[in-house]
């Protein structure tokens, strides 16, 4: 299979040097689902946002699903590579910092970044995982970064879609292998919160000093 580009809308920033925040819609989504946030976070980045290319009865995805949870891992490798490739010539056409990207996702876009944490261990200088889930379970050669970049981890005590001790060894398999993880459980389910956005902002202002 041959990759595909993205659908995407970049908002560049003044300041060249500046990071880039990285947006990953959930479900259902598209790249405008998350743009209000990006102020909230870095009001001087510029700002990604993409659109995954999987669809599920129309609903856009950034890979493919066998059940709820379930995840088709030889999709989430082939996309996660796609999203790279797409990332890397649009570093070059945009001119923005391909080591300055910090990931923001939610739900299946968190399990994207998860995917990214995991194959390009290098490659993000950060993310911001909301209600993510694991999205690879048997990496042959296991990961690990040298550049401890800080991961933000957010869940919902009563969440359906995600068992608790499931993310705790998600936690643990992102910090043994080199990550600094923040992780706040917040009390709701699957959906995104004030508390999540604002926690989630206060811990990227202190990681990411303005550039
Ligand atoms: C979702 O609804 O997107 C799932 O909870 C996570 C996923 O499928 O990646």
């Amino acid at each position: 299979m041959e990759y595909q580009p993205l659908k995407y809308i970049f908002q560049p920033s003044p300041k060249l040097d500046a990071r880039t925040l990285l947006l990953l819609h959930g479900t259902g989504g598209d790249e405008r689902d998350l743009l209000p946030l990006a102020n909230q976070f870095d009001p001087e980045a510029h700002v990604l946002s993409v659109r995954g290319n999987v669809l599920e009865q129309g609903m856009p995805r950034f890979f493919r699903r066998l059940a709820m949870g379930v995840f088709d891992e030889i999709d989430v490798h082939f996309r996660t590579h796609e999203l790279v490739h797409f990332l890397r010539d649009l570093a070059v056409k945009e001119d923005f910092d391909e080591n300055k990207v910090v990931a923001l996702g939610f739900s299946n876009g968190a399990n994207i970044a998860g995917s990214l944490l995991m194959l390009y261990p290098e490659l993000l200088a950060g993310a911001i995982l909301f209600r993510p889930m694991q999205p690879l379970t048997d990496l042959r050669d296991g990961f690990r970064t040298s550049r401890q970049q800080p991961v933000f981890f957010s869940t919902g005590a009563s969440d359906p879609t995600v068992d608790p001790a499931a993310n705790t060894k998600y936690v643990k398999l992102l910090t043994t292998n080199g990550y600094r993880v923040t992780r706040l459980d917040v009390a709701a389910g699957h959906n995104l919160t004030r508390e999540d956005t604002t926690r989630a902002a206060e811990w990227y202002q202190s990681n990411f000093a303005p550039a």
